[in-house]
């Protein structure tokens, strides 16, 4: 089974478990995708979320979903691009622990935004190989948990680095022909 899609859209119209939100650290809402999931879930999403006392860069909270065909979110927040060895490491532990979440919640299928490339200036076409990598090697650890993966663009540019950085991440996989 195809366990990392890669799709362009608007995450807040996926039909899967889980979705991702690219937060910050206040997990108080924000603009871009953050804007997008609370004007989506709906102001429930965020008096939960004022329970959660923030979170921390690379860390991950679950909330429920609310008005979202999502049931749940898991709000991560994302490193603001720095130019530092530290910013692949934060970003990469976003992926972990969302998906550490979800494994520990049973959730079947995920979705995650491009965290960090927006706002917080992340260049996509260095984060776009450490999401498809980090989800990779996550999904090779746990063959135990049958969950599907969708990495959600919301551009065409995303869509295609995302679609780039798939493609490499099945060769190395598939190994040597
Ligand atoms: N669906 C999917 N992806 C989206 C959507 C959407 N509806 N809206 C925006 N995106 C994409 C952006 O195009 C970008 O590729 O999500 C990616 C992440 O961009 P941001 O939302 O700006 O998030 P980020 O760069 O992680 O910055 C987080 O921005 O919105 C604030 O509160 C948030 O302070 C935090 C910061």
């Amino acid at each position: 089974m195809e366990q990392l899609l890669i799709e362009q859209g608007d995450i807040t119209q996926l039909e899967v478990d889980c979705i991702v939100n690219a937060a910050n650290r206040s997990l108080l809402g924000g603009g871009g995708v953050d804007g997008a999931i609370h004007r989506a879930a709906g102001p429930e999403l965020l008096a939960e979320c004022r329970t959660l006392h923030g979170c921390q860069t690379g860390e991950a909270k679950l909330t429920r979903g609310y008005n979202l065909k999502a049931r749940y979110v898991i709000h991560t927040v994302g490193p603001i691009y720095a130019g530092t060895p530290q910013d692949a490491r934060l970003l990469a532990s976003c992926y972990r622990n969302s998906l550490e979440l979800a494994r520990e919640h049973h959730i079947c299928s995920i979705a995650f935004p491009a965290i960090s490339t927006g706002v917080y200036g992340y260049p996509i076409e260095e984060a776009a190989p450490i999401a498809v990598n980090t989800v990779g090697a996550w999904l090779e650890e746990h063959p135990d948990c049958p969950i599907a993966v969708v990495m959600c663009c919301f551009s065409r540019r995303a869509f295609t680095l995302y679609r780039g950085a798939a493609d490499a991440l099945h060769q190395t996989q598939k190994g040597p022909e």
